[in-house]
């Protein structure tokens, strides 16, 4: 079995942190967002994985490498545009031969057992598998309709309403594929839908299997979603610390701290909380719950909460700072001493803000 790791598109929705770096390099509990996927197709046994890239790659070939690091190979394939996913899979069939294969989008972050689904598709000779999840806002996402435990109609951003189950990013399909991909036009958002594709098999008598997902799953397109994805995955954080948390520092819940971190006198954690290597809370501060910080992050005074903060960013103010993702070696400072109210940002890297 192969994998086919889908990292290109824009990230429009995550502007102004995506006009410097690509999405999908984005930490969630400082992890970037596309490793939760490429070490769910590692855990499947695969040992092989395409990696579509879009124009903006910052970063993503230094983290995977050739992926001898990581005990699978990678290899790496272009998509100029972002023409969908069925268009991504289709430019990848030289890559992928004649393997079964899983693609998994490198902005969807799930919590189930796919190593366990990808054994059964492979058994059960299906066509294509997919997972599926119910969802508030089935017009945001590929829709399926299930009729006596079988899928009877996939739609793409349904206009009208047909149900809340909705198509996570993981696919198991087979090359079967490619043909029906060969003979799609694009839809009106001029991509070529995967859902489309295997509504097409379907017709044609493809046989579809299913898993409803038992865990969590989160599509990463806006900010609140990576908000949400990080307060998911810090749910499972166990404690460990390499730093340094002075005497006089007020902790609870569980919290993972890097070498050469340093909590100060005085602070308080909330778990969980995970802070990266060589950062510093000063003695006013307090951070957390559900608050990730990078590596070389200076947090002193603010109280910070629901928070993504990357690397190199200081924070020095007394305010009160929630529900907020801050770029790369941004500078949020004080000008006077002010009454601490909640500001919400999406700031982007190399940012100066002054409160
Ligand atoms: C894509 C798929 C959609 C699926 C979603 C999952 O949507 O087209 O069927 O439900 O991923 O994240 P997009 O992110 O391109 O809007």
């Amino acid at each position: 079995m192969k994998g086919l790791l889908l990292a290109g598109g824009h990230g429009t929705r995550l502007r102004p942190l995506t006009y410097t770096g690509n999405k999908h390099m984005l930490p969630i509990a400082n992890k970037p967002m596309l490793m939760y996927g490429f070490d769910q197709l590692r855990a499947s046994g695969i040992k092989e994985i395409g990696v579509i890239l879009g124009p903006l790659q910052e970063g993503i070939i230094d983290a995977l490498g050739d992926g001898s690091k990581f005990g699978v190979q990678v290899t790496y394939i272009a998509q100029p545009e972002p023409k969908g996913i069925a268009h991504a899979v289709l430019i990848s069939q030289r890559f992928l031969g004649d393997s079964p294969f899983i693609v998994h989008l490198g902005d969807n972050l799930l919590k189930d057992n796919i190593p366990e689904f990808a054994h059964e598709f492979l058994r059960s000779g299906a066509d294509a598998s997919v997972i599926l999840t119910r969802v508030k806002d089935p017009e945001r996402f590929g829709v399926v309709l299930v009729e006596r435990g079988r899928i009877v109609k996939l739609v793409e951003k349904p206009k009208q309403y047909i149900s809340n189950l909705a198509l996570a990013g993981v696919y198991f399909l087979r090359p079967t594929i490619f043909p029906v991909i060969e003979k799609l036009k694009p839809s009106w958002r001029n991509e070529l839908e995967i859902t489309d594709a295997i509504q097409r098999l379907l017709d044609v008598g493809g046989k579809i299997t299913y898993h409803e997902v038992s865990g969590w799953w989160k599509d990463t397109g806006r900010p609140e979603d990576i908000l949400e994805a990080n307060q998911l995955v810090l749910k499972d954080l166990k404690t460990s610390i390499g730093g340094m948390i002075e005497e006089g520092v007020t902790i609870s819940g569980e919290m993972k701290l890097g070498e050469g971190t340093v909590v100060r006198s005085g602070a308080t954690l909330r778990g969980p909380v995970v802070i990266g290597d060589h950062s510093e809370i000063g003695n006013n501060a307090s951070v957390g719950p559900n608050t990730s910080l990078g590596s070389n992050v200076r947090i002193l005074g603010a109280k910070i909460e629901n928070s993504i903060v990357l690397d190199g960013t200081v924070i020095d103010c007394s305010e009160r700072i929630v529900d907020s993702i801050i770029g790369k070696d941004s500078r949020i400072l004080s000008s006077e001493a002010t009454v601490s109210r909640g500001r919400r940002f999406v700031v982007g890297e190399s940012t100066f803000v002054t409160l």
